[in-house]
């Protein structure tokens, strides 16, 4: 799971982010210090080349990081919300938005010793009024912060939710061009954003056109407490998923938006029905809806 904690400067972050790593043993990432070690150029001089600069290696870090880490907290620069493109990156994590009060962020600007470019053209409370918004657009989950150790058992909270893997199989990603009538209208992005609006829960998402990519996927089933699985036209004719998932011992559910067991005889076929647990089929993106609903009950989660 990545956590991207978000919010002012002074918020509390990077306070609540050492505290994490050094009393819970978070593996943390300060983004600005990430940047600073592959540019080998400090912050200060990537602002003085020019914003439009800083923000783009900022983005840059920020893919990198999310690509290349699976359990970590990033501590991002206040501004990260300033560049909208940032936010498709940030919905592959949970991004915590720590909302301090004004007060309260004044006054751990005036106490701290750090150095910040930016309040020396703005005072704090018109970076607030520019930004508060930002923050919550980008938000997954918004702690009201009143101390980091408060905040950190609430980002603790949130790292030790049960996981869940999505798997969408061949021509998912093109959903929203696809036949409505048998699977509606919504992208798969969208479907993904509804299922991950279940906060009590953490998703990963996976899809591929690939088998063989499905089957590795499969294989990593012990990182995670639940599985649901949409093999799309594989669920017909996939013995490779089928042996994957058999040894699969966490619950596991197979999704269809199509009521494939109603549709032609080929797609009547299935490979996959004797090794899940259950499937929920013909609902469009609420089989989806469905499935996490009964990995709750399973996995005891209110
Ligand atoms: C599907 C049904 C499959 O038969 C089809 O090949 C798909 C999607 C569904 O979700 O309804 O691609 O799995």
């Amino acid at each position: 799971m990545i956590i991207y904690l978000i919010g002012m400067p002074g918020c509390g972050k990077s306070k609540t982010a050492r505290y994490l790593k050094e009393h819970r043993d978070y593996k943390i990432i300060d983004l600005d210090e990430y940047i600073e070690e592959t540019t080998k150029k400090t912050i200060e001089s990537l602002i003085k080349e020019g914003e439009i600069n800083f923000r783009l290696a900022e983005h840059k870090a920020l893919e990198e990081i999310t690509n290349n880490y699976k359990d970590v907290i990033v501590s991002c620069g206040g501004g990260i919300i300033t560049f909208p493109s940032n936010n498709e990156v940030m919905k592959k994590g949970l991004t915590v938005f720590l909302n301090a009060s004004l007060e309260l962020i004044k006054e751990h600007i005036s106490s701290s010793s750090n150095p910040r470019p930016l309040l020396k053209k703005k005072t704090v409370e018109q970076i607030y009024n520019e930004r508060i918004n930002l923050y919550y657009e980008f938000a997954d989950v918004v702690i009201d912060y009143i101390d980091y150790i408060t905040a950190a058992d609430e980002i603790e909270k949130i790292m030790k939710r049960k996981k869940i893997l999505v798997i969408n199989g061949p021509n998912l990603n093109m959903l929203g061009l696809r036949d409505a009538n048998h699977y509606g209208v919504l992208t798969l992005d969208k479907i993904n954003e509804i299922v991950a609006s279940d906060k009590s829960l953490n998703f990963e998402f996976f899809q591929s056109n690939w088998e063989g990519a499905i089957v590795d996927k499969i294989q990593e089933y012990k990182n995670y407490d639940g599985l649901i699985i949409n093999p799309a036209a594989y669920t017909h004719t996939s013995v490779a998923i089928h042996d994957a998932l058999e040894i699969v011992d966490i619950p596991k559910v197979e999704v269809h938006l199509s009521k494939v067991d109603e549709r032609e005889e080929y797609r009547k076929v299935n490979f996959i029905r004797d090794v899940v647990d259950v499937c929920f089929q013909g609902e469009k993106e609420q089989s989806y809806v469905k499935a996490v609903e009964y990995l709750k009950n399973k996995l005891n989660v209110l």
